[in-house]
């Protein structure tokens, strides 16, 4: 039969619709297979960091999005000229800055199956496979942290958010209903206080700014000479603040602080949080992995006590950005703040249906489960444990070589996987000149695309901070590091 008129319209209108063919797809996945498979295996010869400065590389590119298609060979020959190199490789054995980025191959597997399914885990019945593995994922974390089974978790990007939904259920516990009412023009509800050490995360801050609660009412408590909350010192802040008729809400303990990784005494912080009702909030992001050493279980004393702990398998447990799993005996009140269902996204209300949309304010939520289930299953618990436990070796290692070292000194105790020093210049011993001193050298270090380094400030000084955490730092690496930093500060001298 010849085509009609309105069928050749839409023919020559939907030419070259839909996605890209499904034997070019294939093709360029196979090509970003070799790509992914060369990156990491060539990923210690890159630089591992650029010298861009601001701007370089969006001034390198068009400032309008493309009006005619273009293909992925020219998209490809872009990424590796301007994107790639400019990049810092946080895969990189010697990226040695902040929390060492936990890439592993069977997370990028993981990330990669993912996007190809780009489910939504946000109710059971968008799928309830993903929604029953996260489940499934959090409960073997949980085992491996040695949680209380009353302890159920729920999956978040990053620890910010995590600690954001906890002090929302501290809020809420404090029956100020403020879901309904909002906190603004309200004269029936004090100040609500939270009280962290001096080297908790920035975070605290940021949930306090969002949920109205202020900046001003997160309280630091000073830290003794290991950089551990003082517990008299918190005693005494509440009870000021009691006597002031302000609200004591919550108390956050670090396990693994950013700077030193020094733990709180999470134990008698929990007993004054009994004391004086307070919602204890453990941030265990980072050091909550050592939990899966044997040896490492004293970091986790009394974190069976808290109300809501956070942890991070995207900082130290090889699952890669984004992952953070919050634990929590009181999730009806993370349901009760949040719990809100418009009729389209309705399941069956007696059918016991999880869905994490409840716990949290995002709805669309990624597959997340799916890779930290393939990192687990993967290297298996004692795998993950031996990999915590060399970073761990690594850096009493380099620790010692520190402290052989006449022109340097350790600033803080070394506990998990990093490390606080200090160069200290030959003539220059006054505190400015040595602060000065070490920030140029981390700089200098830096500038060499060999190392990365961040620095950190503990009682007014400057530290040179280096984290091991990365799967593919071996000592070698560590020696190579080592060797740079001594060269680098010698050279400053002269
Ligand atoms: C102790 C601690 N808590 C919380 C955070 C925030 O983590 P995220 O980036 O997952 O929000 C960090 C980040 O480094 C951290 O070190």
């Amino acid at each position: 039969m010849p085509k009609t008129k309105e069928a050749e319209d839409i023919e020559t209108r939907t030419e070259g619709l839909g996605d890209l063919p499904a034997d070019e797809f294939r093709r360029h996945l196979h090509a970003v297979a070799d790509w992914v498979a060369d990156y990491r295996e060539g990923i210690a010869s890159r630089p591992v960091s650029p010298t861009a400065s601001p701007g370089e590389v969006a001034n390198s590119l068009p400032a309008v999005a493309p009006e005619q298609p273009e293909t992925m060979d020219a998209i490809f020959a872009d990424l590796n000229r301007l994107i790639i190199p400019n990049l810092v490789h946080w895969g990189h054995p010697q990226f040695l800055a902040y929390f060492g980025s936990t890439t592993t191959a069977p997370g990028i597997l993981g990330e990669m199956i993912a996007a190809a399914l780009n489910v939504s885990a946000m109710t059971w019945r968008t799928s309830p496979a993903a929604t029953e593995l996260e489940t499934v994922v959090l409960e073997w974390l949980r085992g491996m942290l040695g949680l209380p089974a009353d302890f159920k978790g729920i999956v978040y990007d990053t620890a910010s958010v995590a600690i954001l939904h906890a002090l929302a259920a501290a809020r809420e516990r404090a029956n100020t209903d403020v879901r309904a009412l909002g906190l603004a023009g309200r004269g029936d509800v004090p100040a609500m206080r939270i009280y962290a050490s001096d080297q908790a995360h920035s975070s605290i801050e940021k949930a306090a700014i969002t949920l109205g609660l202020g900046e001003r009412n997160v309280r630091r408590v000073v830290t003794d000479e290991d950089f551990r909350l003082n517990v008299e010192a918190l005693r005494a802040a509440v009870d000021e603040d009691l006597q002031n008729g302000l609200r004591p809400l919550a108390v956050v303990a670090t396990v693994g602080t950013t700077s030193t990784t020094s733990v709180d005494p999470v134990l008698e912080i929990a007993r004054l949080c009994r004391e004086r009702d307070l919602w204890l909030h453990v941030d265990a992001a980072y050091g909550g992995a050592l939990a899966l050493l044997p040896e490492g279980r004293w970091a986790m004393e009394g974190v069976g006590e808290a109300d809501s702990i956070v942890v991070n398998p995207h900082k130290w447990l090889f699952v890669p950005l984004d992952f953070s799993a919050l634990y929590t005996r009181r999730p009806d009140l993370l349901r009760r703040i949040f719990a809100l269902t418009p009729e389209y996204l309705r399941g069956d209300a007696s059918a016991h249906e999880e869905n994490y949309m409840d716990y949290g304010i995002q709805l669309g939520r990624r597959f997340r489960a799916l890779k930290a289930w393939m990192v687990f299953r993967t290297f298996g618990r004692e795998g993950l444990a031996a990999r915590i436990r060399e970073h761990c070796r690594l850096a009493r290692l380099f620790a010692s070589w520190v402290e052989a070292e006449d022109n340097f000194r350790l600033l803080a105790p070394v506990t998990m996987g990093v490390v606080c020093f200090q160069a200290m210049p030959n003539s220059q011993h006054e505190t400015t000149l040595a602060n000065e001193f070490n920030a140029a050298l981390v700089e200098r270090i830096n500038r060499t695309g060999k190392v990365y380094l961040t620095r950190t400030e503990l009682r007014g000084q400057t530290a040179v901070r280096l984290a091991v955490g990365n799967i593919l730092t071996t000592e070698d690496h560590l020696k190579n590091a080592w060797d740079i930093i001594r060269s680098e500060a010698e050279r400053m001298q002269k």
